[in-house]
């Protein structure tokens, strides 16, 4: 491969596809596209970080990544959430490396210096007598995650101080978040702490899977009609609505061929119904209704699936987020939470883990499948007729499905462009755009005499 391949006329080309319904083969596992992508892409946008049921007390604390960066999330004596980068002040040495407790102060592994959940400065092993008494301590405080952001108890972190606020960025997702987890008084809860395990994998394929494709669900999970879990109609997962958010953002809310779901509220106790409805404006509560499974993402690497699993009598609904935390251009590493209502009964909690266990996480059977695909993508990518940036072996992939063809329906009670199908590749289409957008945001690509020419200076 050649060093920085990467120039304006190819960009002008992957726009020009793009526009067709096209996305070039090469990019999903391009280094160099993987490198301006963590630049500009994760450098700037709001990453997930942990709920808030995380840190119950003061003095807890997680840690976390956005992608290369540590992150140290804490909940301080007054109650707020600080994050800062969890890298000594002094040689910087990861500070802390457990993944979730309780502390006062945080003391670094190499010389010893301490800090509080203030992120200060606060013990220097030997300090005056090895640095003086002119030792500034205020400036040598962890340095602070530059913004931070909670919404519905999700709390995110942006590496970029001038980055639009996380209400703005979330637009109209957050109703749709008002749903998922505002629905119950208390609002959701973290069962047990985030599995995670390491995938071969490209982020935005993995990302587009859960935001934008219901289509992948009648084959790859084909073992689930087999076994006589899901329905034997091969729509069975395009019934419903998807809905485009911008920002890259997107919903699918997948009911059946009636418009309504089989299992009312998702399966949820009777008793909650009321709950539900108290919480939500009558919009947001008939879609709850009517609705079997939400299946969605924030971009660029948060993605959710809210399904109904078990059998008539015992149906249970949770809510799985998920962070694609890129590791590299066909490696990822999966963070996986389970949520539920805190105010569910105790007894279908428990019930609902199982049938998360069963299903999702390290040991899911869907997940097995997913995964199994996930790898294929990238694996059969990386040759020399994939990853041609010429194009002359046609190698683009199809996101052609409703291209041009499947309207807006208007009559839909939420926000975004909601499409009457979730057979679509409209999600996925808009997810590519913003990605450009961000990618080439400061690039010379829609202009120039010598396009050809103009190199595209990637960060080493
Ligand atoms: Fe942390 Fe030296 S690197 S105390
Ligand atoms: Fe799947």
């Amino acid at each position: 491969m050649s060093r920085n391949s990467l120039n304006a006329k190819m960009f002008q080309t992957l726009k020009q596809k793009m526009a067709e319904g096209l996305l070039p083969q090469w990019v999903v596992t391009d280094p160099e596209i993987y490198v301006l992508e963590i630049d500009k892409i994760f450098g700037h946008t709001w990453q997930f970080l942990a709920h808030e049921s995380e840190l119950k007390e003061p003095g807890s604390y997680v840690t976390r990544w956005m992608v290369n960066d540590p992150v140290l999330l804490v909940k301080t004596n007054s109650g707020e959430f600080k994050a800062y980068l969890n890298s000594c002040t002094h040689r910087g040495t990861h500070l802390c490396t457990a993944d979730f407790g309780k502390k006062k102060t945080f003391t670094c592994p190499y010389h010893g210096w301490s800090f509080n959940l203030e992120g200060d400065l606060i013990g220097i092993v030997a300090g005056d007598k090895v640095y003086g008494q002119e030792m500034k301590k205020d400036q040598w405080s962890l340095r602070p995650i530059p913004r931070i952001g909670i919404y519905q108890g999700m709390i995110f972190g942006n590496l970029d101080p001038n980055a639009m606020p996380l209400e703005d960025y979330l637009g109209d997702m957050k109703w749709y978040f008002d749903i998922l987890l505002g629905r119950s008084d208390g609002g959701m809860e973290v069962r047990g702490v985030p599995q995670r395990w390491v995938a071969q994998a490209n982020w935005k394929m993995t990302f587009e899977n859960f935001a934008a494709d219901p289509y992948h669900v009648q084959t790859t999970h084909r073992s689930t009609v087999e076994m006589g879990i899901s329905p034997k109609d091969p729509l069975y997962a395009g019934y419903g609505h998807q809905v485009v958010l911008g920002h890259g953002h997107g919903i699918n809310v997948i009911t059946s061929a009636t418009g309504r779901s089989a299992y009312a509220f998702q399966g949820m106790p009777e008793s909650m119904w009321p709950m539900f409805e108290r919480n939500l404006s009558p919009e947001q509560f008939e879609i709850l209704s009517k609705t079997t499974v939400f299946v969605g993402g924030v971009f660029p690497n948060l993605s959710f699936v809210s399904p109904v699993h078990g059998t008539e009598g015992h149906l249970h609904n949770y809510l799985n987020f998920r962070l694609w935390r890129p590791l590299g251009p066909d490696k990822i590493e999966i963070w996986c939470w389970f949520m539920i209502d805190k105010a569910a009964p105790e007894e279908y909690k428990e019930e609902a883990y199982k049938g998360y266990i069963g299903s999702f996480g390290p040991s899911g059977t869907l997940e097995q499948d997913d995964t199994e695909i996930w790898a294929r993508m990238v694996q059969a990518s990386k040759g020399i007729m994939a990853r041609d940036k010429t194009l002359s072996y046609n190698n683009v992939c199809n996101y052609l499905m409703g291209f041009d063809r499947v309207e807006p329906d208007e009559t839909f009670p939420g926000p975004g462009i909601a499409y009457p199908t979730c057979y679509l590749d409209s999600l996925s289409r808009s997810i590519h755009e913003y990605w450009l957008e961000l990618l080439t945001r400061d690039l010379p690509i829609d202009g120039g005499k010598n396009a050809n020419e103009l190199e595209i200076t990637i960060p080493n």
